[in-house]
Order: structure tokens, then C-alpha cells, then sequence
């Protein structure tokens, strides 16, 4: 070990001498200032996401900076998140906000953004995302028994959402919760049959005993007011037949818009598009068939990916590029024969560190 270490710093060495000092390279994945436009992305992501979870950042895949002006930048960052256990419109920081676990049957996102950078102050320009469901393969390699994503309009969880609803709404003192959205739905079949649930939901101006006399007048709360909370169920059905169904809805209480996060405000979690009415309230009909939301419904602006900029030469070589041109450099510079593949790569600039877990 001893003799490697030595014989690498002696293969290193005329190296270090002989490669010319570089202008200041490219932005790499994992410098502070990548690292502060990728937040920057995220926070406009969920604040601008209308359905599902927030996101949170797991690797910055590629970064391309374009000099704009003397100032100024434009910045195309590609972005892999991870879905957390915070709704959109839960009020708590995405710092707070858990990673689902890649067993919990993991989503990832991919987003592709464009800032710009005057300065040290960033703005967004773009923003264009897919997000997808880790494959059921995958988790039952690693954990065969565990329950998988199911479709959001799956029978079985739909009943569950409406049983799990009225079962709440049935025991409440407080305001009669109306579904928003279905935000994931998972089904296990062994050793139990067990559906899990998760919704979000918004007071009505009815107590569940008002409702109880006239549920068609119950009206969400208007804006100013508004209440969202988020539910999460289980219904366990046992050999005999008898199930057993557990309930838990938290409200989050009125909350103001805030510039990260505007929608707040609204109950913009309906879809626009045209929507089904089920046992369980509204399916919209672009998750019909889908185990997640797909980040795609908020984010779809083409302009957000360089690619879509074809004006803008391809600023920044491949690591793998320059590792082989210092390599020629060097080996142009003093002629002497050295071993082949002994030179240990530079650190990639790209992409950056996984901050939880590959997928
Ligand atoms: C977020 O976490 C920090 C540190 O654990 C804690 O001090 C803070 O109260 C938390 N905030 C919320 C809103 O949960
Ligand atoms: C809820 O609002 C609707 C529409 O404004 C109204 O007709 C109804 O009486 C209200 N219900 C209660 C219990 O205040
Ligand atoms: C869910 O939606 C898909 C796509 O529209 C449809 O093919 C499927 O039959 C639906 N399932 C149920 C249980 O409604």
C-alpha cells in the first residue's frame, strides 16, 4: 500500500509541473454556487407545483453557464429530486420534509432549469420536469414483501379514501373535510392484504353535524380562510374477512401565500382537465392509471433545457475530455514513457454527490 501511495505521488508529480495553470474552470456540480441555484430551482418547483409532494434535491446531474453579459449569467442546471412526505401544501420547510425511502417505493424527479445569475442573485427563467415511480422490481429485490405503488384510481383504493373520509368525518367535532386529491396509494398482499392511503383535504364551512343535515351546502372555505390538511389510512383485511381501518387527518390550519410558495391561497389542487366523479370525490383524469403525479402537469417549459437553446455552443467539455487532454498535454510536454492508466482522474465536475440514495 505504502509503495502504491508513493508510487502514485512520483507518477503525480511531474504532472503537477507540467500542466500550465488553468483559467478558472467550469462551475463544477458540487461547488457552493451550483448548490445555491439548485435550491433556488427547487423552492420555485414546489412553490409552483399544484398537485402531489414537494421534492427535494438528490443530485445535481449537469451544469452549463453562459456568460451573458459582463454580470451576468444564464445557468441551465439539470436536477434528479426525490419525492418527500410533505404535501404541496403542507406548510412545513422542505428542509423538514422526510425523503420517502427508496422500500417506501421511491418517485423520483428529473427537471431541467434555467436561471439567471446577475451578480450573486439568482432568478428563474424556466422550468421543465417528469417525475416517475421507481420500478416494482426494483423494491421487491431489496424487500419482496413490501406493498408497491398502486394507481390512484385503483377500485380498492378508492374505496378506502371514502371509508377512511366518513370514518373521520363520522368521529370530528371540528369542520367536515371534503378530498382534494389522492396523493399516493400503495397495496401489500402478503403476509396481509393491506391498502395504504394518503389524501389531502380542505374544511368546509360545515361541522360534520351540519353536514350530516345537508352535505350539498357544504362549501370549501374561501381563500382568505382556507384550511387544507392531508390525510393517511390504512384498511387491513385479515383471513376472516374483517378489516380493520385506521384514520389520521391532521389539518394545517390557514396559511398566507408566501413568494415561494403562491398557489397556497387557492384550492388549485383540482385539475383543470376534465375530471371524474367517483365514491371517493374527483379523480382527475390525467392520473388515471398512474401510480404518482407527475411534476410534467406544473413544469413543461420547453425553453428550460439547453438543448432547446441550439444558438448556444456547448460551453463546457466532458470531464472525461479534459482528463484526456492533460493527459496529451502532458505527454507532449516531456516525452518520457510512463505507465499506461496510472494517471488518477481529476474529480468530475459533473455530475455532483448523491445526497440520498441512487435510484
Ligand atoms: C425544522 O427543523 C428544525 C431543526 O430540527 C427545527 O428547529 C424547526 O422547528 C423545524 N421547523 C418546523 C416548521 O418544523
Ligand atoms: C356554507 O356556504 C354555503 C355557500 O355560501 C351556504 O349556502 C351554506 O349555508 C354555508 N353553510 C354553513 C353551515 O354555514
Ligand atoms: C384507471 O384509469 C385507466 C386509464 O384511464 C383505466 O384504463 C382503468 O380502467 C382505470 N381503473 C379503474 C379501476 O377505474
Amino acid at each position: 500500500m505504502k509503495a502504491l501511495v508513493a508510487l502514485i505521488l512520483l507518477v503525480q508529480l511531474p504532472i503537477h509541473t507540467a500542466v500550465p495553470a488553468a483559467p478558472p474552470g467550469p462551475l463544477g456540480c458540487d461547488d457552493p454556487e451550483s448548490e445555491e441555484a439548485a435550491e433556488v430551482a427547487v423552492s420555485y418547483i414546489n412553490g409552483r407545483s399544484h398537485h402531489g409532494y414537494k421534492f427535494a434535491l438528490n443530485r445535481i446531474e449537469n451544469i452549463r453557464v453562459i456568460p451573458e453579459g459582463l454580470n451576468s449569467d444564464i445557468i441551465f442546471l439539470e436536477l434528479d429530486l426525490l419525492e418527500t412526505t410533505c404535501h404541496i401544501l403542507s406548510p412545513t420547510p422542505l428542509e423538514n420534509c422526510t425523503v420517502r425511502s427508496f422500500a417506501e417505493h421511491a418517485v423520483e424527479g428529473d427537471c431541467d432549469v434555467k436561471l439567471l445569475r446577475v451578480g450573486r442573485k439568482f432568478s428563474m427563467l424556466a422550468s421543465k420536469c417528469h417525475s416517475h415511480a421507481d420500478s416494482s422490481e426494483d423494491i421487491l429485490q431489496v424487500c419482496p414483501d413490501c406493498p408497491l405503488l398502486t394507481s390512484l384510481n385503483n377500485t380498492e383504493v378508492l374505496t378506502t379514501v371514502t371509508a377512511a373520509l366518513n370514518d373521520h368525518n363520522s368521529k370530528t367535532a371540528d369542520a367536515y373535510l371534503r378530498l382534494l386529491e389522492i396523493g399516493r396509494a400503495k397495496i401489500q398482499y402478503h403476509p396481509a392484504h393491506i391498502v395504504y392511503v394518503e389524501f389531502a383535504v380542505a374544511a368546509t364551512n360545515c361541522s360534520a353535524k351540519e353536514a350530516k343535515d345537508n352535505v350539498e351546502a357544504c362549501q370549501l372555505l374561501p381563500d382568505d380562510q382556507s384550511n387544507y390538511g392531508f390525510c393517511t389510512a390504512t384498511i387491513a383485511t385479515t383471513q376472516d374477512k374483517s378489516q380493520d381501518l385506521r384514520v389520521d387527518c391532521q389539518l394545517y390550519g390557514h396559511q398566507v401565500p408566501t413568494p415561494d410558495s403562491p398557489f397556497l391561497s387557492r384550492p388549485g389542487v383540482t385539475y383543470s382537465q376534465s375530471v371524474q366523479d367517483t365514491p371517493a370525490g374527483m379523480v382527475p383524469s390525467v392520473v388515471q392509471g398512474f401510480t404518482n403525479h407527475n411534476l410534467r402537469f406544473s413544469h413543461n417549459n420547453p425553453f428550460a433545457s439547453e438543448s432547446s437553446s441550439s444558438e448556444f455552443p456547448t460551453a463546457v467539455l466532458s470531464a472525461k475530455s479534459v482528463a484526456k487532454r492533460a493527459v496529451a498535454e502532458v505527454a507532449q510536454h516531456d516525452k518520457v514513457p510512463r505507465p499506461v492508466g496510472f494517471l488518477p482522474p481529476p474529480p468530475p465536475p459533473c455530475p455532483g454527490k448523491i445526497r440520498h440514495f441512487r435510484i
